[in-house]
């Protein structure tokens, strides 16, 4: 960060609430100077979708109020189904000209029309291929246009100005992996999975190099839903229930009814690494990291264990970064550390290391 420009905050916008991270890197390594959530009515964000624009500005406009935000530039996150992540083998280019001809390169490999969507790519590696002669791998990321513009607009209508949009799911393993951040090496790849209320994201990697992106529209939130059905619940208090079960209180009957969208929710995440799995060298999965308030759903991550045949560690995004600046307690730290993933990794992402 220069001198005299102002610090980029990290907006996550999330189906349950918008939540924002400031951090600043000293000699001693990043700091969390702010951080604030505000809750959303269910609708307002649908699967990662903005839904509701009025409602949704509103909600962060008081979010920067609560967080007592001077800054106005935020970097936004998105995950949802209009952003596709697919990793493509193409015929070998110098990368100038491949820039050159992307959209003509790529438009086969993304369901998505080139002409209405924002491109990204990484170029992961070239190699000779036994019938294909000189192949690159590259790692695309196509946004919707209209959905990117979607996001800026909302920022905007807030009173921000929006300095750029960032794949959530890679903000996500910013925050909460040293290796994703190249600061140390792992012998296989991990795999980091972020279990929100109803989007997934998933990322595997190899040493901070993406192998495999996955946004999953299902989450935690299909759990209260069966709540509210089998008991006739209220959502707010399918919820609560919820939240008991997860700390170890309530009924057989609720446990019951949670464990059949937990189920769902496990083979879809065990879905998406056996696929990255069989891809062709694809690297073993030595370490899973887990986070996300989906993450807190009774028997979630016992049921992974299972499913995966391996441990599944819970990520701690604010152990990588002082605390003491934001202003939270130790109890808040624990509060918001499952849910502050996405935010904070936005914010790192744009903190000038
Ligand atoms: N203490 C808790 N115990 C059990 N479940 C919880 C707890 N806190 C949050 N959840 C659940 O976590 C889910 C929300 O997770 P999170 O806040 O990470 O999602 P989000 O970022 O708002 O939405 P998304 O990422 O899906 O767009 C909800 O289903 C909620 O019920
Ligand atoms: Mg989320």
């Amino acid at each position: 960060m220069g001198i005299g420009s102002a610090p980029v905050v990290g907006l996550d916008i999330g189906t349950s609430a918008v939540r924002a991270a400031q951090i600043t890197s000293g000699r001693s390594g990043p700091s969390l100077v702010k951080f604030a959530q505000v809750a959303l009515p269910p609708g307002v964000v649908a699967q990662g979708e903005i839904r509701d624009e009025g409602s949704l500005s509103e909600a962060i406009a008081e979010l920067w109020k609560r967080a007592k935000l001077r800054s106005k530039k935020a970097v936004l996150g998105v995950a949802n189904q209009r952003v596709v992540v697919r990793q493509v083998e193409l015929p070998y280019l110098e990368e100038k000209e491949f820039r050159s001809s992307l959209r003509f390169q790529i438009a086969d490999h993304i369901p998505l029309s080139v002409d209405e969507a924002e491109i990204d790519y990484e170029i992961l590696a070239d190699y000779e291929s036994a019938d294909q002669g000189r192949v690159m791998r590259v790692l695309l990321v196509a946004a919707s246009s209209d959905m990117v513009e979607q996001f800026v607009g909302v920022a905007a209508a807030a009173g921000l100005q929006p300095v750029g949009v960032d794949l959530a799911p890679f903000a996500i393993a910013r925050a909460v992996s040293p290796a994703a951040r190249g600061e140390v090496g792992l012998a296989g790849a991990e795999a980091i999975v972020d279990i929100g209320g109803e989007v997934t994201n998933i990322v595997v990697h190899h040493n901070g190099e993406p192998r495999f992106v996955r946004i999953l529209v299902i989450g935690a939130d299909d759990a209260t839903h069966a709540l509210e059905q089998a008991m006739g619940w209220s959502f707010e208090d399918a919820e609560a229930a919820k939240f008991d079960l997860a700390g170890g209180f309530g009924s057989e009957d609720a446990r019951r009814v949670v464990a059949g969208p937990v189920t769902r929710l496990v083979q879809e995440i065990r879905g998406s690494i056996d696929y990255y799995l069989s891809q062709e060298d694809s690297e073993p999965v030595s370490s899973v990291l887990v986070t996300g308030g989906g993450s807190l759903t009774p028997g979630l991550l016992d049921e992974l264990e299972q499913a995966l045949e391996q441990s599944v560690e819970v990520a701690a995004p604010l152990a990588e970064v002082d605390v003491t600046r934001s202003g939270l307690t130790d109890e808040q730290v624990a509060q918001v550390e499952p849910v502050a993933a996405a935010a904070v990794g936005l914010a790192l992402g744009r903190d000038g290391r």
